[in-house]
């Protein structure tokens, strides 16, 4: 049994080598090679500006990027094609927020399982029996992800009228549900209290599962120490440490990094 698991993990995880972006002059990220096996939950810190969101654009095939590989399960991901890795199971939430303001809670998250499962304009149109069984079944799960995220009181209200920090949780289980295997999350908590991170965090801990690899982008210590397993550190494109939370906290080069950066912060 842990030998399977051991080789399935092994198989699907997120693998990536040798990742360089370069934006002209500026080099994002520098050769940067790091895997997340399934089951892990990995957090990505570094000063701002040391690639982590390019990073995460280049996974979810947002972007392109100049050198290296990506591959899920084994299987390369191509740059610059969002619907293709979507396809394969990677699903994102951005650093800055993005839902349909206008609709609600409950088509935010069926929105993505309609994406995810490439029911057409015709069927849509022509409202045949299965495209409506379909729908009450998509409705059903939206809902459940929305008690699982805790935002199930909302389902009904415009999205654009919820809270920020409720908005986040929707993103979140608009995430889920494209029932990735690979959930890549940039900076979650940012612009959340102490109380509402918190929550979050519970929540990270909550949505991890065997057949999920989860790298999640946080500047929180308290929150990446309380959801990551492994940390990676980026600073100007390099990885400069890999480690317990515990471990890069003490690593020299980590607080270099965050002492020289601090002067330069916005
Ligand atoms: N689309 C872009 N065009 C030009 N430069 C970019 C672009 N995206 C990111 N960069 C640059 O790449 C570097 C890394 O940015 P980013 O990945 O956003 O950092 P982080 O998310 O760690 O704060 C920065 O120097 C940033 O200015
Ligand atoms: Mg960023």
């Amino acid at each position: 049994m842990s030998q399977l698991a051991a080789t399935t993990s092994t198989d699907q995880a997120l693998v990536i080598s040798g990742l360089t972006r370069r934006f002209g002059g500026v080099t994002a990220l520098n050769g940067v090679s790091l895997g997340v096996a399934l089951g892990e939950t990995r957090a990505l810190i570094g000063p701002n500006g040391s690639g982590k969101s390019t990073l995460i654009n280049c996974v979810s095939a947002v972007d392109r990027w100049d050198e290296g590989t990506v591959t899920l399960g084994g299987a390369p991901i191509k740059g610059r094609d969002p619907v293709g890795a979507a396809r394969r199971g990677i699903s994102r939430t951005f650093q800055t927020l993005r839902l349909f303001d206008e609709m609600t809670v409950l088509e935010n998250v069926m929105v993505a399982m309609h994406h995810a499962r490439g029911y057409g304009l015709f069927s849509a149109i022509t409202l045949g029996p299965r495209f409506r069984k379909a729908e009450n079944r998509m409705r059903h799960e939206a809902r459940e992800l929305l008690a699982l995220t805790g935002v199930e009181r909302d389902a009904e209200r415009q999205a654009g009228t919820l809270p920020y920090g409720h908005r986040r949780l929707v993103e979140i289980a608009r995430s889920l549900a494209l029932k990735p295997t690979l959930l890549l999350l940039d900076e979650p908590a940012a612009g959340l209290n102490d109380t509402e991170t918190a929550r979050l965090a519970e929540l990270v801990r909550r949505i991890a599962r065997p057949d999920l690899s989860i790298l999640v982008v946080e500047h929180n210590m308290e929150f990446v120490t309380s959801v990551a397993s492994q940390v990676t550190v980026l600073d100007n494109g390099n990885i400069i440490a890999e480690g317990t939370p515990a471990e890069v906290r003490e690593h020299p080069e980590v607080l270099r990094a965050y002492l020289g950066s601090s002067e330069d912060d916005k």
